[in-house]
């Protein structure tokens, strides 16, 4: 292991000076037998806001050369079909927290336009449930909708659910027939509000008060559909609310034997510009996902008739775009770079590796927004973080497997003891998936990989994510930085593979 002074003299060097030692040496073992859980495809979700170009703009930009003749973005369309997206949570975050549904049906000639409070603009609601739920249907995404708990009423939601779920011979379903949707979309997540812990939030109350408004609510809403699976709005960024424990613990007192979900959002960034600090982040969202865990036990008090599992419904690195200064059209822009999506590999490898309690997560957002997609009025580019949330997408899926590391490692400021190599790992039937970030930045990290109880069949496809500059950005008609296909070969239960500094790599391959 080579510590943090030599790590800190090498970065002093210019990239091309610095030769590349001898690799590193660790090791990693699966066993197809250690299962933590089974990965529930909804930790690959996005999520759409009414949010600067996020909706209009992005998803949908009526007018446009680029938009089909129902005004959604053709080039975007097939970008998120190409990233696999499984889940897409709408229409906020804070904006949901304002948000008349039913200003957002009929005719869209006739639906008025609004303050738009949250983020400072005038909401079109061109954009509204059935532009919506049309959508995510042609995609073959499931849907979730957050409902108004900021300043809407228990019959808005209750309503809402109706008008989506119920067949017919209601009120609420013949307003959906009447606007030319016969059959209803069966919506089946719902959320009980956008983190109402924050002052920023328009509604924001106490947990207490949210306990007993959101419970009201919540029952209201499955006896409209018994179907229904509720997401209660926990903590918001970890960050922002001192007494995030507090907040679940009080809010599970009221919602526990109501809800199938707790929210928790976490945004990370590297505003003080060091390198191994930054991607050391994942550390504390391990510890965060383990105690999160835990306070949801103590809340059944060991009765655990039912699960209740974690939501990260918004997740993602956010430290540029940001601030109250943020406010109109172009807002919450972030350009990612390769350590970005180092990181969100890593954030990623933590879901996975949590997979037993984390059965949602939602990258905020899907476009221009805090986004993998980037567009403008000529066409659009795949920034840096696209890349490895395909790949987890495409490959981690099944059950995912405990995964012995032993690599050297160093210390980070502000998360202690990190290995350089941070891995997950998943079994699909027969084919075996690893995900590993080498966060060394500039030496290679070379690991004896190993099956126990069994044997690789031998082929392996790779797909690294890297580049030679840590800071490189993709941007309209340049990728820097995108997904490189190679292979490796095991022989019998054995695999050597060496990862390149600074990169993410997946393999995968087949038990024999
Ligand atoms: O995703 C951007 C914003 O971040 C969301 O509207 C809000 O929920 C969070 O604070």
């Amino acid at each position: 292991m080579i510590s943090r002074r030599e790590f800190t003299a090498g970065l002093a060097l210019p990239l091309v000076m610095r030769a590349q030692t001898s690799a590193l040496q660790s090791r990693i073992k699966i066993d197809p037998d250690r299962r933590i859980g089974d990965i529930d495809p909804k930790i690959y979700g996005n999520f759409a806001e009414h949010l600067g170009r996020c909706i209009e703009g992005g998803l949908f930009d009526e007018g446009s050369p680029l938009a089909d003749s129902s005004g959604y973005r053709r080039d975007v369309r097939q970008a998120v079909k190409d990233l696999g997206v499984t889940f897409l949570r709408w229409p906020g975050g804070n904006f949901s927290s304002n948000y008349r549904w039913m200003d957002g049906i009929g005719p869209r000639d006739r639906r008025p336009a609004r303050l738009e409070m949250a983020w400072g603009t005038v909401e079109s609601n061109r954009f509204g449930t059935h532009e919506f739920l049309d959508y995510t249907e042609a995609l073959g995404i499931e849907p979730y909708v957050c409902a108004n708990f900021g300043t809407g009423t228990w019959t808005e939601a209750q309503q809402w659910v109706e008008y989506c779920n119920t067949a017919e011979g209601t009120a609420m379903a013949k307003l959906r027939q009447h606007n030319g949707r016969q059959k209803p979309w069966k919506v089946r997540y719902w959320g009980l509000g956008n983190e109402m812990d924050g002052s920023w939030q328009m509604g924001h109350r106490t947990a207490e008060d949210y306990g007993k408004f959101a419970l009201e609510g919540a029952k209201l809403m499955k006896w409209t559909d018994p179907d229904v699976r509720l997401i209660a709005a926990g903590s918001s960024n970890f960050g922002a609310n001192a007494d995030w424990v507090g907040w679940n613990r009080e809010v599970l007192a009221y919602l526990k034997d109501h809800i199938e979900y707790l929210s928790l959002h976490t945004y990370v960034g590297n505003a003080a510009n060091d390198y191994y600090d930054f991607l050391a982040v994942s550390n504390q969202l391990d510890d965060r996902i383990r105690t999160a865990a835990g306070i949801i036990r103590a809340a059944q008090g060991g009765a655990r008739t039912k699960p209740i599992y974690i939501a990260f419904d918004e997740w993602n690195v956010w430290y540029r775009a940001r601030g109250n200064t943020q406010r109109g059209r172009r807002i919450l822009e972030e350009r990612y770079n390769l350590e970005d999506a180092l990181v969100v590999a890593a954030m990623l490898n933590a879901f996975v590796n949590n997979a037993n309690v984390v059965k949602i997560a939602n990258m905020a957002q899907i476009v221009n927004v805090i986004a993998p997609i980037f567009t403008d009025e000529k066409g659009m580019f795949l920034q840096t973080i696209y890349y490895p949330l395909q790949l987890f997408t495409a490959n981690t899926r099944g059950a995912a497997l405990e995964t012995y590391l032993d690599s050297p490692s160093y210390e980070s400021k502000t998360y202690g003891k990190t290995p350089y190599l941070d891995v997950s790992s998943s079994l699909n039937g027969r084919s075996v998936t690893m995900n590993v970030v080498n966060r060394h930045l500039d030496r290679d990290v070379e690991a004896e990989i190993e099956v126990q109880g069994g044997a690789f069949q031998g082929g392996f496809e790779v797909q690294v994510v890297t580049g030679p500059d840590i800071k490189a950005e993709n941007d309209f008609g340049r990728t820097a930085v995108k997904a490189e296909k190679s292979s490796a070969t095991a022989s019998g239960s054995r695999l050597r593979h060496r990862f390149p500094a600074h990169s993410y790599t997946m393999l995968k391959g087949a038990l024999a």
